[in-house]
This record gives structure tokens, sequence and C-alpha cells, in this order.
């Protein structure tokens, strides 16, 4: 069985290069079959998740070119199938993107529905209103969502949660209708950006992707183009949480600092020294801690997908601190695996009190999900003594050479198969 063995409490120090956004290139890689032409996307990040998505890809027919780890040429005009397999969509939810591809490109689109998550419900109904709204005829049987339209025209849509998926599907099923639709409520993650920013480069017309509302004109038909992936927010903050766990000093390069903003912010307010440089951020841990409070919210607000790591640091902070899970109902069962390193945090609903404590202790721990296995990582490489850590196929769905990266910051990990 793949896991992690952490011989902790070495201060992380050094430096470290952020890969590319995950969350944005499963968008973009969608996207890229809406044109007939050759797309090159660079920047994409070397992780579990993304290599399913191509596979999904040339499975539907498109011809996808690995030119190197993290290039990719895709081409989609040999697309020959509009039905995704069961399969993809158990490994990654975002082949959801295909509805939106296939239904934007073809009109047409099978793909099964995404089943539950360790995370909690994470119903499609926006999508599907979306969908909907744009003309399109949705039909639900043996577990797959039918999705069909003669014609897609331009709407006006509201959506009732702000949410990153339907946003980025509905972009990908109206770049081509007919006339101007209009999202309201729209999500503004700097991920929905890139994805606009590449739909624009292939001759998209998408105005106001980072508001809340997004125009997008539609257009006859797209082109080829070039583009590299935006660096991983999520990434980025995980290390910067690293460096003030650990109370290391880690420079980590190859970031967009404002998408940081959020996790600096909190980081500061802990009494950490944060420091800003064009495309880098310096994260200098500071020897006592203090607590604060966090609420996970859709971008700008703090990120669910940074809550375990920063609960990690938050556990040993001085004082109690308060998280808020604002996003989605189930993501503290980390604090069970926290809890049998020492960690003292109580989860009342969508609350956890964080009291803190000195340090944690090694102990062989089960990752549950992407992130909070991420935030494992973090408490071993505190710890003090030796932890374990399972079901680290998680952690590789997200993070590109997660324990190699950390071995070159002096952290000490190995990846036993
Ligand atoms: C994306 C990210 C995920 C991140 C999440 C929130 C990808 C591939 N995944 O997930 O890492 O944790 O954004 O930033 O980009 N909702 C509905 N109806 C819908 C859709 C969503 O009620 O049709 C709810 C969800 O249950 C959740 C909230 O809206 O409570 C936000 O979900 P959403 O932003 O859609 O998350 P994902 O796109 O699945």
């Amino acid at each position: 069985m793949e896991q992690y063995i952490i011989e902790g409490g070495t201060p992380l120090k050094g430096e470290v290069t952020i890969s590319g956004a995950k969350n944005a290139a499963l968008g973009i890689l969608a996207a890229s079959i809406l044109t007939d032409e050759d797309v090159l996307i660079e920047n994409i990040p070397d992780v579990n998740d993304i290599n399913v998505m191509l596979e999904a890809i040339s499975n539907i027919g498109a011809r996808v070119d690995r030119i190197d780890a993290h290039t990719v040429k895709i081409n989609g005009s040999t697309i020959s199938e509009l039905e995704v397999e069961d399969d993809y969509m158990r490994r990654i939810r975002a082949s959801y993107y295909f509805i939106g591809a296939l239904l934007g490109k073809y009109r047409k689109a099978r793909v099964p529905l995404p089943g539950g998550c360790a995370i909690g419900a994470r119903p499609i109904d926006q999508h599907i209103k979306g969908f909907r709204a744009l003309g399109a005829e949705i039909e639900i049987d043996g577990g797959s969502l039918y999705a069909y339209a003669d014609q897609l025209t331009a709407a006006h849509i509201f959506f009732d949660v702000v949410t990153v998926g339907a946003t980025i599907n509905v972009m990908l099923a109206a770049v081509m209708a007919k006339g101007q639709t209009i999202i309201e409520n729209a999500a503004r993650e700097p991920h929905i950006v890139d994805v606009a920013n590449f739909l624009n480069s292939m001759g998209a017309k998408i105005k106001g992707a980072g508001t809340d509302i997004i125009r997008i004109r539609g257009v006859e038909s797209l082109h080829g183009t070039e583009y590299a992936i935006i660096p991983d927010q999520i990434e980025s903050g995980t290390f910067m949480c690293m460096a003030a766990a650990t109370r290391g000093d880690i420079l980590i390069k190859n970031v967009i600092p404002k998408h940081l903003e959020s996790i600096t912010a909190k980081l500061q307010e802990m009494g950490n020294e944060v420091q800003e440089f064009d495309e880098a951020v310096r994260v200098i841990g500071a020897p006592l801690q203090r607590h604060t409070d966090i609420k996970t919210q859709p971008y700008p607000g703090f990120p669910t997908d940074m809550q375990p790591q920063i609960t990690v640091a938050l556990a040993l902070a001085e004082g109690t601190s308060i998280v808020t899970e604002g996003i989605f109902e189930k993501r503290f069962k980390y604090v069970e695996e926290l809890a049998r390193m020492g960690g003292r945090i109580r989860v009342q609903g969508n609350v956890a009190i964080v009291d803190g404590v000195r340090g944690f202790s090694g102990a062989t721990v089960t990752a549950p999900d992407l992130r909070a296995g991420a935030a494992l990582v973090i408490a071993g490489l505190q710890a003090s003594g030796r932890t374990r850590i399972e079901e680290i196929g998680f952690i590789k769905r997200g993070y590109e050479d997660f324990d190699k990266k950390i071995r070159a910051l002096g952290g000490r990990i190995r990846y036993l198969q």
C-alpha cells in the first residue's frame, strides 16, 4: 500500500516552485475540445487527476500528444464518442465538464452522474439549470445525464449558490450559443478567470470573469491556441501553511501573490511573517503563533480547499481558534486522525473549535481526501517521532512531486509503495 513515512520535527527551509493549477487545468483541458484545431497547453501539473482527464479526452476520440510532463497538444477534430465512460466520472468529478464542452460543440452529451464524495453532498442542479436555460433538454436515466439541443440560445442565468463547477460548465456550453449569455452570481475563483482567458484566446468573447457577472457573446466557432496555465493557489497555500506549522522559512516561487491574499492575511494575523514579491511569497513561521478565526467562503474569501491545512497550523497556535466550513458540510474528517497525533479539536456541525497544542506526536493516520491528506503531511512534518500516512493516493491526485518538493526543503519524508 502506498504511504508516506515522515520523521518530523525539522523546520522546513529553502525554496519551492509551484506547479500549474490543477482545477484550472481540468476546465481548460475540457475546453480544448471545443475547437477542431490544435491547442497547445503549457504548465499543466503532472498529477493523477490531470492524467485521468487526458485519458478521458483521448477515450472520446480526441488526439492527445503529451509533449513533455507539463505540455500537451490536443486536437478535438477526431472526436467520435459523445459519451463519457462511468469509470472516468468515478475517478474525477470534474469530468462533468464534458457535459458543457460536448453540448457546446456537438449539441449532445451523455455523461454519468457524479456520485457522492467524501467531503459532502455535491449536487449539480445549478449546472442543469444553466444548460436548460440555454435551451438544452436534460434527461436522467440509468445513472447518466443525457443533454441535447437542436440549437443553444443565449440566456440570463442567475445561480442560486456560488459554484465554481457550474460557472465553468455553463461558460463551456455558452461560448458558441446564439446571442449574449449573462451569468449572475458567478463564482470568481482564479481558475474561472483562467478558463475564460483560455477560451478568449480561442476566439471566445467572454467578459467579466473574476466578477460575479459574466457576459458571454456567442461566436460561430473557436480556433486553436497556445496557453500557459496559472500557478496553483492551493499548492502555494499548502507550502505557506507548512512554513508556519513547522516554524520554517520557505520562499514559494511561481505564484500569483494576489490569489493568496486571504491565506497571507490569516497567517499574518497568527503572527507569521509573509513577504510578497512579484511572483513569489516568503513565509517565515513565528516561534509563537496566535489563534484566529476562519470561515471558508467563495473567492476572494478563504478557500475551502485550504481549510484542513490552516487548521493544522492553528492547532499549533496559542489559544482557541474557531474554523467554520462554509462550503462543504463534511470536511472535518481528518480531525479524528489529528487527534491521534495529539490535536485538540472538537467538531460541532460545520464548526471546529481548535485548542492549540505545543506540538504533535507521530502516529499512523489515514488521508481521508486530497487536501486533508496534505494537512496530515504538514502535521507529520511538525510532529515529534515518526508518522505513517496511508491512502496517499488522494494526495497524488493533486500535488505534483509532493514528497520530492518537501525533501528539497529539508523535510524527512519517504514514499513507500
Ligand atoms: C470546485 C473545486 C474544489 C473546490 C470547490 C469550492 C474543481 C475541480 N474543484 O469544486 O476543489 O473545493 O470548487 O471552491 O475545480 N452546489 C450546488 N449545486 C450545484 C453545484 C454546487 O448546490 O449545482 C454547491 C455545492 O454543494 C457546494 C457549493 O455549491 O456546497 C460549491 O460547490 P462548487 O463550487 O460547485 O464546487 P466544485 O465545482 O464541485
